[in-house]
């Protein structure tokens, strides 16, 4: 299946200003319409999310959200609704990224029941899954131990008809620029594990034609070493998904290598 590489672009935090915000979305809005091969997803965060005069006229890009509740209504004090998001013309939710699981305390259980109901919502879920270091530099055996576990306390809840709605994200903890002092993953060893978890959806959950994507530490330099590995397809990134020269950047490598 020959799917256009997805680019998938998670601003966390940021930008300060709805200013900002925009001349980004713009940036990613303008590289997007040149290109043919790739698929463009924000995840800015909620003030924007909710915000018509952000989103505005921007064609060429999806519309995402960073995260979701497992309710669509009731006593969930601060909790975002799914079903919210929905109405609000959003189509793509990240769920479980590192930095809810670590911030949040986010589980794996948790994880499975906003995945069910995201699905269940219509929102494509991207569903983040990362070793840390220290399973890291224990080796690949505990590394893929690690993601296997993830995989399937994620999707204990899901059928195999909800798991094939899903997107997912091999993002490795120890690379993500925000902790990772500058280390990043080899993309030897990014593909293998992508493969791996290709070969797990395959044998464990019949599920032949899953797409999942790279993320850590991805800019319009590095992008390019990824790209020769067929098996992923496209990248969750964060840090310079802020800078403007970076979205052009990454947007057009990934056009040049089609
Ligand atoms: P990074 O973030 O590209 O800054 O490493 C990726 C992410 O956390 O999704």
């Amino acid at each position: 299946m020959n799917h256009k590489k997805i680019i998938a672009f998670n601003w966390k935090m940021n930008p300060g200003s709805l200013k900002q915000a925009r001349a980004l979305l713009n940036v990613a809005n303008h590289a997007g319409l040149k290109s043919k091969n790739s698929r463009v997803v924000v995840f800015p965060p909620f003030e924007y999310v909710f915000s018509y005069d952000f989103w505005g006229h921007a064609a060429k890009i999806t519309k995402g959200a960073q995260d979701c509740f497992w309710q669509a209504r009731g006593p969930y004090t601060g909790q975002i609704s799914p079903r919210s998001l929905k109405q609000a013309g959003i189509s793509w939710v990240i769920i479980g990224h590192s930095e809810k699981r670590i911030h949040g305390n986010e589980t794996n259980l948790q994880i499975a029941k906003k995945l069910k109901t995201a699905v269940r919502t219509g929102l494509q879920p991207l569903l983040c899954l990362g070793d840390d270091a220290f399973s890291h530099k224990q080796g690949i055996i505990r590394t893929k131990q690690c993601i296997r576990k993830q995989l399937h306390e994620s999707l204990s809840l899901l059928s195999s008809a909800d798991i094939k709605e899903i997107v997912f994200v091999y993002e490795p903890i120890w690379a993500i620029s925000a902790v990772s002092h500058g280390k990043t993953d080899d993309p030897v060893h990014a593909a293998r594990m992508v493969s791996y978890l290709k070969e797990l959806l395959v044998k464990e959950f019949r599920f032949p034609d899953s797409r999942v994507l790279y993320g850590g530490s991805v800019n319009a330099k590095t992008v390019s070493k990824f790209l020769g590995f067929d098996d992923i397809n496209g990248f969750l990134v964060g840090a310079a998904s802020l800078k403007p020269d970076q979205v052009s950047g990454i947007i057009r490598a990934i056009e040049n290598n089609s």
